[in-house]
């Protein structure tokens, strides 16, 4: 995981401007949350919360909020922590592998991020977040679709820059599917600076190879919502297209694992 911390610092400084104020995305993550929880105040928990844009917008619906950033990006969510003062909002620089954090938490949330490292990894990480959760609580994790990147495997992209909307660079993004490990492999550059790239490598879950990860972690999958809606896991999804093509990413909730070794109640 030597590549985490050079690789978000340095798109964080490509993309903190445009995208460090809060936005129509966090706001819809705090509606995600009122969906599958009810709307009263949780202690929420947010792991990888970059520039805490999203952090923010939890707080600014009534939760108090702790955000976890590995990365400089964490300077970001100065403006916001002056707004929103200690009590409703605190940003801590860390390894959420490593942090020492002795409050309990309603809700932990990890978005667009969950698949750095190996599958050790994101057991230790896991289980971590079971230690973090109340007995009734609940955590809200995106989880990278393998066959949404897998049909990317190849392509390309150029981002013009923006000026006038915060972003400075013109980027290219090449992006390409290991599919023995259903690991995506997104590299980027500054075209300005075509010999120094940066490569993510994302480790993805279907819903059923989810489940497997969270065997012995103390959490169990609760629901599945993709595109902002339910999805029935017990439904037979044979050649759904937004699943095949469409849902890059799905929102995972998790329960405390029950003694009996039964899933929790769904969403
Ligand atoms: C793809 S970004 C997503 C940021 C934010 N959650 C969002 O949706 O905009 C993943 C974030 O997780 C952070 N991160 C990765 N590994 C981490 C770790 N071990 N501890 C804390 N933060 C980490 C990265 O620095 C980055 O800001």
């Amino acid at each position: 995981m030597d590549w985490v911390e050079d690789f978000y610092s340095r798109t964080g400084r490509w993309w903190a401007e445009a995208e460090s104020g809060v936005g129509d995305r966090d706001r819809g993550r705090v509606e995600l949350l009122h969906r599958v929880c009810g709307p009263d105040p949780r202690r929420v928990l947010e792991l990888g919360c970059g520039y805490g844009s999203t952090s923010a917008a939890f707080a600014e619906a009534g939760h108090r909020v702790v955000g976890v950033e590995l990365t400089d990006r964490a300077d970001h969510a100065k403006a916001h922590l002056e707004r929103l003062g200690p009590e409703r909002l605190r940003i801590v620089r860390g390894d959420f592998y490593t942090v020492d954090l002795r409050d309990r938490f309603d809700t932990v949330t990890y978005w667009n991020g969950f698949g750095i490292g190996s599958d050790a990894d994101q057991r230790r990480l896991l289980r971590r977040i079971a230690a973090w959760l109340e007995p009734d609580g609940t955590a809200l994790v995106d989880v990278f679709n393998p066959l949404v990147w897998a049909s990317w495997h190849g392509e390309t992209e150029l981002l013009q820059a923006n000026p006038g909307r915060g972003y400075h660079h013109e980027l290219q993004q090449e992006t390409v599917f290991d599919p023995v490990t259903s690991t995506a492999v997104d590299t980027w550059w500054d075209a300005a600076e075509p010999e120094r790239r940066i490569t993510q490598r994302l480790r993805c879950y279907s819903p059923a190879d989810l489940r497997l990860l969270l065997e012995g972690t103390g959490l169990a999958l609760a629901g599945v919502l993709a595109g902002g809606e339910p999805v029935d896991l017990a439904a037979d999804h044979t050649g759904d297209a937004a699943w095949l093509r469409d849902h890059y990413e799905y929102l995972a909730v998790l329960k405390p694992a029950t003694r009996s070794g039964e899933d929790p109640q769904g969403v």
